[in-house]
């Protein structure tokens, strides 16, 4: 068993250890914004914040972050949008939206740790691959979310 605290509610997987978060979110908890997309680590649709790092939840097995806080996008805001929601709608940065929900939990993680980053900081923390090519546009969205 695996006991986390996901989205501020606490959480026991009766999973194998060795399962990724990735999937113990979806197909457990049924917190289906997180993203499949690689399956490797590289393409990022599958971020999620784990104790204020964004981590890439399909090279993560649940048994190596017992006891951590883990927040999706579903739990980025509980009562309304946030900030970098709003933001990515204002500045229309969906196309196909696949990727989104990485890329914003990734960029809530830059924003807890840098609160005005400019374009080469979001450049340098937003590794995610977008194959719609919306970079320009979620550029400006986060940096839009951090006035
Ligand atoms: Fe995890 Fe691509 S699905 S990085």
């Amino acid at each position: 068993m695996s006991r986390l605290t996901v989205n501020n509610q606490p959480v026991e997987y009766r999973l194998d250890p060795a399962t990724p978060l990735l999937w113990a979110l979806r197909d457990a908890s049924n917190l289906t914004g997180t993203k499949y997309g690689c399956g490797t680590g590289h393409c990022g649709a599958c971020t999620v914040d784990v104790d204020g790092r964004a981590v890439r939840s399909c090279q993560v097995p649940i048994g190596g972050i017992e006891g951590t806080y883990v927040t999706t996008i579903e739990g980025l805001s509980r009562e309304r949008n946030h900030p970098l929601q709003l933001a990515f709608i204002a500045a229309e940065v969906p196309q196909c939206g696949f990727c989104i929900p990485g890329i914003i939990m990734t960029a809530s993680v830059l924003l807890k740790h840098d609160a005005d980053p400019g374009e080469a900081a979001i450049r340098g923390a937003i590794r995610n691959i977008c194959r719609c090519g919306v970079y320009p546009r979620l550029i400006e969205a986060i940096q839009r979310a951090a006035r």
